[in-house]
This record gives C-alpha cells, sequence and structure tokens, in this order.
C-alpha cells in the first residue's frame, strides 16, 4: 500500500528545500501520496495558531510528516505581527516544531552525524606531519520531550512551589532572594522516557553495526536525573554483549567530540545535552546544510533538517541554499518505512556528488551567503538537486 506523507514546508527556506526532497523521493521510485499541511508565521499571524488543528488530525491519520522549518520570534514581536482582529484576545505564541513534538510524544529525536569522502567542510586533524581527516559517523539520540527543556519553569514561583523546594536542604542559600529575583527550571525525567530512549539506541546500534554506545549525562553532579539514565543504561547493556558500553560527562564530550570524534558510534542523551552535542557533531560534518534528523513517536514520525528557516536565504531567486540535509531527512524517513534500499540509493548518490567535488553549494566552498556566490562557483539548490538526482 502506498503511504501518505504529510508535508509541512512551513516558513523561509523550509518551502524551498522541502519540494526538492520530494523530486529526489519520486526519482528513487519511491511512491507516496504527499499531502500538504499549514504550518508556521502565517497560520500564527493570521489563525493566531501556528500549528493549526486540521494539520494534527492530518498526522493523526497519516502517521509520517516531512517538515521544512519554521520561524520562531521573541514573545513581543509575536503579538505585534497578529491579525489585528486576533490582537489581545488571548493568543501566545508557541513553536509548533515544539508543539508536534509534545502533541504526538515524539519523544526519541535521531541524529545522525556522517562524513562524506571530499566534503571541503569536514572535520581535519593537525598529526606530527601534515592532516588527517577522520572519518566521522555518530548517531545522537536525544531524548526529545523531557529534561531541562520539559518547560515546567517560573520566574518568581508560586507559594507553594517554593514551598516545596525548600523542603530540601539545598535550598538554604536561596532562602532570601526576593520571589521576583529568583527563576526556576526544572530538569524532570521519567524512568519510561530514559527506557525508550535507551532502547531504540541499542537496537539502532545493532542493526546498523555500531560498535559502541555511550551515554552521554553528568551524574556526578546531576545524581538523580543523569543516575536515573545511567542505571537504566547499564541493565539494558547487558543484552548487548557485542557493544561496548561507555559513558561520559557532557563536558568532557564537548572536548572528546573535537580530538578524536571517530571514536563514537551511538551516542545518547537527555534533550538539552542531546542539543548540544548534535550541533557539535554536526559541525564536523559540515554543518547546518548537512544535519538531518528524525523525531519518532509510538505512533507518529516526522523527519526534518536541523536547521531553522535562514528567512534572508528565502526570497534569493535562484535560491542558493543546501538541499542535503532535508534530502538526508528524508532517507530516515525510508529508513523508518523499510525502504532502505532507496535510502542508500540516495545516499550514494550524493557521495558521488560531493566526492565528484564539482558542484558545490555556497556553505562547501566556505562563501558567505549572497546572491554573488553562483558568479564565485557555487551552485544554486537546483542544481545540486538535479546533480544528485542524475546519480539516483
Ligand atoms: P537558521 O538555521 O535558519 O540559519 C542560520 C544560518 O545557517 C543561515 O543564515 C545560513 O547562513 C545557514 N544555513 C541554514 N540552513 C542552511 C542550508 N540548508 N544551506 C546553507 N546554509 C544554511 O537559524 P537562525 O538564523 O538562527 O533562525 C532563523 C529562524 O529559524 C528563526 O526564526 C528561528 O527561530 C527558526 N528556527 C527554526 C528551526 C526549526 O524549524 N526546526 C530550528 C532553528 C531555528
Ligand atoms: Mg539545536
Amino acid at each position: 500500500m502506498k503511504p501518505t506523507v504529510i508535508t509541512m514546508p512551513g516558513d523561509g527556506i523550509g518551502k524551498t528545500v522541502l519540494p526538492e526532497a520530494i523530486k529526489i523521493l519520486k526519482a528513487a521510485g519511491f511512491e507516496a501520496d504527499y499531502v500538504h499541511a499549514d504550518i508556521g508565521w502565517e497560520f500564527w499571524q493570521t489563525q493566531g495558531n501556528p500549528l493549526p488543528e486540521k494539520t494534527l488530525e492530518l498526522l493523526t491519520e497519516h502517521k509520517i510528516g516531512l517538515f521544512g522549518a519554521i520561524t520562531s520570534k521573541p514573545k513581543d514581536n509575536a503579538s505585534e505581527e497578529l491579525d489585528p482582529a486576533l490582537k489581545n484576545k488571548g493568543y501566545v505564541y508557541f513553536s509548533p516544531i515544539v508543539g508536534l513534538r509534545q502533541h504526538f510524544d515524539l519523544d526519541i529525536c535521531i541524529r545522525p552525524c556522517k562524513s562524506f569522502k571530499g566534503n571541503p567542510l569536514n572535520f581535519i586533524r593537525r598529526k606530527n606531519e601534515g592532516f588527517e581527516e577522520p572519518l566521522v559517523d555518530t548517531v545522537i539520540f536525544r531524548q526529545n520531550t523531557e529534561g531541562l527543556y520539559s518547560g515546567v519553569e517560573w520566574t518568581n514561583p508560586p507559594k507553594n512551589v517554593r514551598d516545596a523546594f525548600e523542603t530540601h536542604p539545598k535550598m538554604i542559600k536561596f532562602k532570601d532572594v526576593p520571589g521576583e529575583d529568583l527563576a526556576i527550571s526544572s530538569r524532570i525525567m521519567s524512568r519510561n522516557a530514559c527506557k525508550r530512549i535507551l532502547q531504540s539506541a541499542f537496537e539502532y546500534a545493532e542493526k546498523f553495526g555500531y560498535k559502541n554506545l555511550t551515554v552521554c549525562e553528568k551524574p556526578n553532579v546531576l545524581r538523580e536525573t543523569s543516575g536515573m539514565m545511567l542505571d537504566e543504561a547499564r541493565n539494558i547493556a547487558k543484552n548487548y554483549p557485542n557493544i561496548e558500553f561507555r559513558t561520559t560527562n557532557i563536558d568532557a564530550q564537548m572536548m572528546w567530540l573535537t580530538k578524536n570524534p571517530e571514536d563514537y558510534g551511538v551516542l545518547v542523551s537527555e534533550n538539552m545535552f542531546g542539543d548540544i552535542i548534535s550541533d557539535g557533531f554536526a559541525g564536523l560534518i559540515g554543518g547546518l546544510g548537512f544535519a538531518c534528523s528524525a523525531n519518532i513517536g509510538k505512533e507518529v514520525a516526522i523527519f526534518e533538517p536541523t536547521h531553522g528557516s535562514a528567512p534572508k536565504y528565502e526570497t534569493f531567486n535562484p535560491s542558493i541554499i543546501n538541499p542535503i540535509a532535508m534530502i538526508m531527512s528524508a532517507c530516515m524517513m525510508l529508513d523508518h518505512l523499510n525502504e532502505s534500499d532507496k535510502a542508500i540509493k540516495i545516499r550514494n548518490a550524493i557521495a558521488k556528488v560531493i566526492e565528484e567535488g564539482k558542484v558545490r553549494t555556497y556553505d562547501m566552498i566556505k562563501l558567505r551567503g549572497s546572491q554573488d556566490v553562483l558568479k564565485q562557483g557555487a551552485c544554486t539548490t537546483q542544481e545540486m538537486t538535479d546533480a544528485i538526482i542524475k546519480y539516483v
């Protein structure tokens, strides 16, 4: 049966890269019905809701989403840009991609960071003589719905919250801080969510032949939350004797990934730490033009590049931005739908184009984004897609 894919281009360059990914999926022989769904700034402005109900209905029904990017703005700007008829009616802006993750409990975020041979943006390292370019192939599993990004926070916490906190001996030093001078964010983790992210990471490591799995937390300081993640990891690791199980602290990990990134296969972390490490690794393999991701829940899965809407580039004609992050996100969708043969075909085609080095977007040749980049040897978005299609 042909799957139905809900396409949510969103804002800015999301509208540019999503159609490019669909062209490639078609070229690879993936058959699907594509159904457009609204999301993003325009719907905030006109409906007071950047994530319309109809979009949630479509995703509930069809389960698979391809997402481009959205524009978020600070609270005050958001209110200013609301349709005058909706102003002062209690509408509050929220990020619709965070909304999607919460609504569908997309708790497993997967961010693969693998270098392509010949990419001028790859990490290189000095040797005693000359340089070397180790292959980076790390997949970050980020718990996507809990942790420090749970959103349970206060400035000037209500009395009952403050009283509850003050039952903890370590609150003594904050006892005399006036409420309006006190901000609290809480790192909340549940055992089940820890188990789910760990289990899916171990399964992935086994399925794709990764030799080690590292849990990256900070249990010496965050004894309760990181401690729980680590306890569960040790339990699950017993079922995977062929995968070397390791632990690192987030701070040390940020150092190690710039020294010996090739040592890390699968990495597992809480929400914020996973956000940080995945950006760290993405920087070693080419940055935002290459960073893809999947958000996977029990029912629904949504695939998206990690970059945002880069509004400055939206109106470029022709477009110059790199479509590879979006295309690789579509490959993750193919893996999810057990169409890995097509995903491999596309990844191989991208690898060939990059290794040949004839067609490169501006980011790959380290130019500042402007209309002039085309005269300086950069290709257009469309030319990159066409080059990939040629090898698909
Ligand atoms: P951004 O990721 O949109 O762009 C930052 C810079 O990275 C761009 O100016 C561009 O130079 C480069 N870049 C990004 N994607 C590229 C690509 N595919 N090819 C080549 N270069 C690329 O981040 P920024 O500027 O911080 O945010 C812009 C808007 O996007 C904001 O409103 C922000 O809230 C939103 N955002 C949305 C995300 C999402 O939809 N998941 C994630 C991050 C930001
Ligand atoms: Mg991030």
